[in-house]
C-alpha cells in the first residue's frame, strides 16, 4: 500500500482495494457509531490550513470539507464565488492555485471542468483533494458511499448495487462503479438511453469482469440491496431542451416504499430535485441523509491522512 501523507486524491482509479478498505477503517475512528467522542481528534492537524476553492456551487461537499477540516483543529482559507477573488480581474487558474498552495496545507477543490484537480495537483506541491470535476469525478463521495454500503451491509463483496438516473453526466455515478469494480458487486444500470453510463466506463467494467446489467426503467422484481438514485445534471446539458425531455423520467414516488419494504436500501448523493418523494424519507431505508453525516467522518480521515496526522 502506498503511503497518503502527501498524496493528491484525484481519481478513485489511483486507489486499490486495500487502500479504499483502509480509509473506510479510519473514518470509523470519527463516527461515534463506532467510537466514544474522542477529544484528542481536535488536535490531530492544528495549526494546519485548509483552502477550500469552490469553482463550481455546493451545500455539502464544501460545508462537510469544513466542518471536518475543523472538528480536526485545522484552519481554514477559501473561496466559494471565483468572482470575489482576482480570476475577476483575469488572473489564471494556475497562479490562483499557485498562491493557494502558499498559503495552505491540502487544497480542496471543487470546479465545472473535468481535469480541473489534476491541472492544479500539476501546479501545487501540497496534496490537492478533488471534490468534483465537471462531469468527470468525485471520489471523496465515492468514498462515502462505499463507506455507507459497509456499514449498512457489513460488506461490500457480494452484494449488488443499482445506480439509477442521470448516467452520462453524474460524476458520483461513474467514480462509484468504478470503485465497486474493485469488489465482487454486481452493478445494474437504470436509465434513459439519452443518459447511459458511458462507453468509456463499461469498457473497464468489462476488462474487470465485472457483472452488470442495464435497464431502461425500474425494474418491478428489482434484485438489489442499494438503489442508488441521481439528480438528472441540468447544468450539464447543452440543449435545456433535452434535459426538460428526460428530467421527470425517473421520479421515485411513494410507490417506491414497497420496494424499500422489501429491504432495498435508497442512496442518493444529494441534493435531490424531485427525484425522490419526500414522503419515503421517514422509511428507516431510506438511508440518504444518514449517507450525507458519513461524509464527515470519511473527509476527517482523509485530511488526516494526507497530512500524515494519522
Ligand atoms: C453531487 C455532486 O455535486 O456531484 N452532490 C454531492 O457532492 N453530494 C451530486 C449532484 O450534484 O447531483
Amino acid at each position: 500500500m502506498k503511503t497518503f501523507k502527501g498524496r493528491d486524491i484525484i481519481d478513485i482509479n489511483d486507489f486499490s482495494r486495500e487502500e479504499l478498505l483502509y480509509v473506510l477503517s479510519e473514518a470509523k475512528r470519527f463516527d461515534p457509531t463506532f467510537v466514544k467522542r474522542d477529544r484528542s481528534n481536535y488536535e490531530i492537524a492544528q495549526g494546519k490550513i485548509a483552502a477550500v476553492l469552490f469553482f463550481e456551487q455546493s451545500t455539502r461537499t464544501e460545508q462537510s470539507f469544513r466542518s471536518a477540516s475543523q472538528k480536526i483543529g485545522m484552519g481554514i482559507i477559501g473561496f466559494n464565488d471565483p468572482e470575489s477573488t482576482s480570476i475577476h480581474k483575469g488572473e489564471s487558474f494556475r497562479d490562483t492555485i499557485r498562491i493557494m498552495n502558499a498559503y495552505a496545507d491540502v487544497l480542496i477543490m471543487r470546479h465545472p471542468e473535468s481535469g480541473a484537480a489534476k491541472e492544479a495537483a500539476e501546479v501545487a506541491d501540497i496534496p490537492v483533494i478533488n471534490a468534483g470535476d465537471g462531469p468527470n469525478q468525485h471520489p471523496t463521495q465515492t468514498m462515502l458511499d462505499l463507506y455507507t454500503i459497509m456499514k449498512e451491509a457489513g460488506k461490500i463483496d457480494g452484494i449488488k448495487v443499482a445506480l439509477m438516473g442521470d448516467l452520462k453526466y453524474g460524476r458520483t455515478v461513474h467514480a462509484l462503479s468504478l470503485a465497486l469494480s474493485q469488489f465482487k458487486v454486481k452493478q445494474i444500470f437504470i436509465s434513459h438511453p439519452k443518459l447511459k453510463m458511458p462507453e468509456e466506463f463499461l469498457k473497464i467494467l468489462k476488462e474487470r469482469r465485472v457483472e452488470f446489467e442495464e435497464f431502461e426503467k425500474l425494474p418491478d422484481d428489482l434484485d438489489a440491496d442499494f438503489l442508488y438514485q441521481t439528480r438528472v445534471q441540468k447544468e450539464r446539458f447543452d440543449d435545456l431542451k433535452e434535459y426538460e425531455k428526460v428530467k421527470d423520467l425517473f421520479v421515485l414516488g411513494a410507490p417506491f416504499r414497497k420496494y424499500l419494504d422489501k429491504g432495498v436500501k435508497l442512496m442518493h448523493p444529494l441534493p435531490r430535485v424531485n427525484e425522490i418523494d419526500p414522503a419515503l424519507d421517514s422509511h428507516e431505508n431510506a438511508i440518504y441523509f444518514k449517507q450525507a453525516k458519513n461524509g464527515l467522518y470519511i473527509r476527517e480521515a482523509l485530511l488526516a491522512l494526507v497530512l500524515g496526522r494519522l
